[in-house]
């Protein structure tokens, strides 16, 4: 991966659609100033709109909206997020890559990014659908070394904050159906895949894959999924700076952690569970074992379960069984 590329657009992207000159960038670079233009002549094709005035320099008026390497980078370095980047053309998950990237000892934290996957997994052993065709296919590792059980929130503590990302960074809407689905309007727009390796007393490696759909066209894909999915760039219209949103994705699910592990979270998580939950007044249909429970969806209690209040009035608590609202053939379950 040329890191060229990377000072480049870091450049044009610190220069806030000013112009930079071909001269700095020469400097900076050690190269030509024809090395740099025959640089930017290659981003242009690889759809980056950069427009080039003689005597004033170049400046970055589009980017491109499927995922780009080098742009990704760029803006990691703009925010020093302190997490690797490893990035993948093609894997066959990102869970199962950030999975290996563990056993062999790399350094956490650090992101997984593929442009595609060829076995891109969801809950209970579903397949993710994971073309490359402009959506997010993420994970992020880390080794909280926390005690299992101070760990039941934190798929929960992510879906709040992936919901409060697409409400307020992107002024879209998102709401979260227990434990972790992130939908829109009833239909799905992202997911997550928490996979833990646990000891007796500590959480030794923590995988959260996140799939998020962003400027695909749910309706070309296949019938089941695209019934009842949705992406980003429907919700808005128009699509999405990708790129941008990978890199504010990493600092917003790293910083979730943090505050997870500092135990910060619990100041929080209830306000925001209320704000974004899907399920809150609806009848909802859950089993505990084999009986099957219906009630009203009620929020969650401090370890995470779903409450669901019965007819009778009394109180019931899902833990990890599936749950599916009205007559939806949807079931969904905590990982
Ligand atoms: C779900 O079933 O809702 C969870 C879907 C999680 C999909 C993401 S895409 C990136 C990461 N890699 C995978 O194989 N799955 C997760």
């Amino acid at each position: 991966m040329p890191d060229t590329d990377v000072v480049i657009l870091k450049a044009l992207l610190e220069a806030n659609s000013s112009f930079v000159s071909g001269n700095m960038l020469a400097n900076q670079l050690g190269i030509s100033r024809v090395g740099v233009w025959a640089r930017l002549d290659k981003l242009r094709q690889e759809g980056f709109g950069v427009e080039a005035v003689r005597h004033r320099g170049y400046r970055l008026i589009d980017e491109p909206t499927t995922i780009n390497e080098a742009l990704i980078r760029a803006y990691l370095e703009i925010g020093k997020s302190g997490v690797e980047l490893v990035f993948r053309s093609e894997t066959d998950s990102t869970n199962t890559d950030a999975e290996r990237l563990l056993a062999d000892g790399t350094q956490t934290p650090f992101v997984v990014i593929a442009q595609r996957q060829n076995k891109g997994r969801g809950r209970m052993g579903r397949p993710w659908h994971s073309q490359d065709d402009g959506n997010l296919y993420t994970s992020f590792a880390f080794r909280p070394q926390l005690p299992p059980a101070q760990m039941q929130m934190i798929t929960l503590w992510m879906g709040t904050q992936l919901c409060h990302f697409i409400s307020s960074k992107l002024a879209l809407p998102a709401m979260i159906k227990w434990p972790n689905d992130i939908v829109s309007n009833g239909r799905k727009l992202a997911g997550i895949l928490a996979e833990a390796r646990v000891d007796a007393d500590r959480t030794r490696d923590l995988i959260f894959g996140i799939g998020v759909n962003v400027n695909s066209n749910c309706s070309q894909w296949p019938k089941e999924v695209s019934a009842v999915a949705t992406s980003l760039a429907e919700l808005n219209g128009k699509p999405l700076k990708i790129n941008q949103l990978a890199a504010d994705l990493v600092y917003t699910v790293n910083s979730a952690y943090e505050r997870y592990v500092s135990g910060a979270y619990r100041n929080e998580i209830f306000e925001l569970w209320n704000r974004y939950d899907a399920l809150r007044g609806r009848v909802v249909r859950g089993s505990k074992g084999k009986t099957e429970i219906v009630g009203t969806a009620d929020g969650i209690d401090d370890h995470g379960n779903l409450l669901l209040t019965l007819e009778n009035g009394q109180t019931q608590r899902i833990h990890a069984g599936e749950v599916s609202i009205g007559t939806r053939p949807e079931t969904f379950a905590r990982p």
